[in-house]
């Protein structure tokens, strides 16, 4: 990938000024739309998938996985654990499938989207011990509140299904909108800014060798 991207432009300069209200709003009210069918049968795939790898084992989440570059790498990293890398396009999952190879056997990838998986997985009791969010769209018009993560009404159901949340953006008001987001809801959340030798993702690497600053927000529920 080329170290060409230009950063994130917005006229949003700070955290969102309806930030705390649209999450209480999200906290207080359940998202109640309905779940497509077409992630309901991915999700039906998936649980197949787990209960055939041994269900008591450690699951770990890479939402928005993209190529499943950086799903490969937590799947060889914790052999112990299984991995599910969630992403809306298949051209994405299929690149990855054609410079990666087969996912090895604890990574399934699943093409879906990931607000009904997440909902579908909860309404399951499954429970996850890391979700990574690995540089989400970053939705930098302030019209797009609703649609990063923290503004999103699922972000209830984001927060229940895993104790320990990572976000890597290289938007810094993403992360810090996140981490005031996770404040609402009673979370702690800690930022810092990150200069990975190797990179995790394909995104990371092109921001990274494209000089950006690069900010990976974790919150672990106490
Ligand atoms: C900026 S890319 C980052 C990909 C990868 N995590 C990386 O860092 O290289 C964002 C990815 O999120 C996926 N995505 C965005 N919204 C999604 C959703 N609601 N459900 C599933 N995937 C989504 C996109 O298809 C895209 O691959």
């Amino acid at each position: 990938m080329s170290g060409n991207s230009r950063p994130v432009a917005s006229s949003q300069a700070g955290i969102h000024p309806s930030l705390a209200q649209v999450v209480h709003r999200h906290l207080l009210h359940r998202w109640r739309q309905p779940v497509a069918q077409h992630n309901l049968d991915a999700f039906r795939l998936c649980d197949t998938w787990r209960r055939h790898q041994g269900f008591a084992r450690p699951l770990m989440l890479d939402s928005g996985c993209g190529t499943g570059r950086s799903s490969r790498v937590l799947a060889m990293q914790h052999p112990e654990a299984l991995v599910i890398g969630i992403d809306q396009s298949a051209v994405r999952l299929q690149r990855g499938l054609e410079r990666f190879g087969a996912a090895p056997a604890n990574l399934y990838l699943m093409r879906a989207e990931c607000a009904d998986i997440w909902r579908l997985m909860l309404e399951a009791d499954w429970s996850v011990v890391r979700h990574f969010l690995l540089y989400p769209n970053p939705w930098p018009k302030p019209g797009h509140l609703q649609r990063r993560w923290h503004g999103h009404p699922v972000f209830p159901q984001l927060l229940a299904l895993s104790d320990v949340v990572e976000l890597r953006t290289n938007w810094q008001v993403y992360a810090e909108e996140m981490g005031a987001a996770l404040s609402v809801a009673g979370r702690p959340a800690g930022i810092e800014r990150i200069r990975p030798e190797a990179a995790l993702t394909d995104f990371e690497e092109k921001y990274r060798d494209s000089g950006h600053a690069l900010w990976r927000l974790l919150s672990c529920r106490v």
